[in-house]
């Protein structure tokens, strides 16, 4: 059984989608949850922020009823990298909840979909496998179009009753106070959903220098501020669950 499955989505790339799905990955490790990255990014920047081979076999395997084997980045941490194949036709003609089926039969605590930027119908299949999403915006006003777009489509499919998260919050990624675009964004988004959980990770260098050198944030830097901040994160999917007592059979 898997207690959360979290997808973590933006529509546009770059706000630290990856970045954030790693590095809760990592945090929910270290709390002794087995945690499973699914990368369903073409380009599998998980697998290569994670250390593990980005073209071993992975996700796409997975949709297509194969066995992958899924790669270890540290002991209770594994990844099964996106790659090229997740673009191909025979992927974008799987029916929307094929991922959601094909997790069924995995056994770890968390599964983190790591969603990739554009590609609405790979995004989808992770949306529709999730219980909990986290939507990330940056302070960038196309960034936020594209937050916007995903939150209405969970809205969709939880007003219709279709299979996806039950709840989802909304995370601004690279915040940097300094900045007065960055300082006016958390106000206007709150004011403009009032009623989605909103937190913060704020720019930080630390996670950025983590990836870039292939080493899980908890194994890197654990007292770092972006570690504290998906610590934060890691909490409100963990207690919220615990408390609606909800499970994920
Ligand atoms: N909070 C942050 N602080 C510093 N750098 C960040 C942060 N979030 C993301 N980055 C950097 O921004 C770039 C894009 O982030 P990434 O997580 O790959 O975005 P996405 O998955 O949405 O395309 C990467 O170089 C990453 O290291
Ligand atoms: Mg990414």
């Amino acid at each position: 059984m898997i207690h959360h499955r979290i997808a973590v989505a933006a529509r546009k790339g770059g706000v630290g989608k990856t970045t954030i799905a790693c590095g809760l990955a990592s945090v929910l490790s270290h709390q002794g949850l087995r945690v499973l990255v699914i990368d369903l990014d073409p380009q599998s920047n998980a697998a290569y922020v994670l250390g593990v081979d980005p073209i071993a076999p992975g996700t796409a395997e997975l949709l297509t009823g194969g066995n992958p084997s899924a790669l270890e980045a540290a002991p209770t941490l594994h990844v099964l990298p996106g790659g090229p194949e997740l673009g191909s036709q025979r992927i974008q003609s799987l029916h929307p909840e094929e991922l959601a089926e094909a997790v069924k039969s995995l056994n770890y605590d968390a599964v983190i979909f790591d969603c990739p930027p554009g590609n609405e119908y790979l995004e989808r299949l992770g949306l529709a496998a999730a219980t909990v999403a986290l939507v990330i915006t940056n302070a960038h006003p196309l960034a936020a179009m594209g937050a916007s777009r995903v939150l209405e489509i969970l809205e969709t499919y939880q007003k219709k009753g279709w299979r996806g998260p039950g709840r989802w919050a909304l995370v601004s990624s690279q915040i940097d106070a300094r900045r007065s675009l960055d300082k006016q964004s958390i106000p206007h988004l709150a004011k403009r959903y009032p009623y989605i959980p909103q937190m913060v990770v704020h720019q930080d260098t630390t996670l950025s220098l983590a990836a870039a050198e292939q080493i899980p944030l908890m194994n890197y830097a654990p007292s770092c501020r972006g570690a504290s901040e998906l610590g934060t994160i890691a909490q409100w999917i963990i207690k919220d669950h615990q408390f609606s007592g909800t499970s994920d059979a």
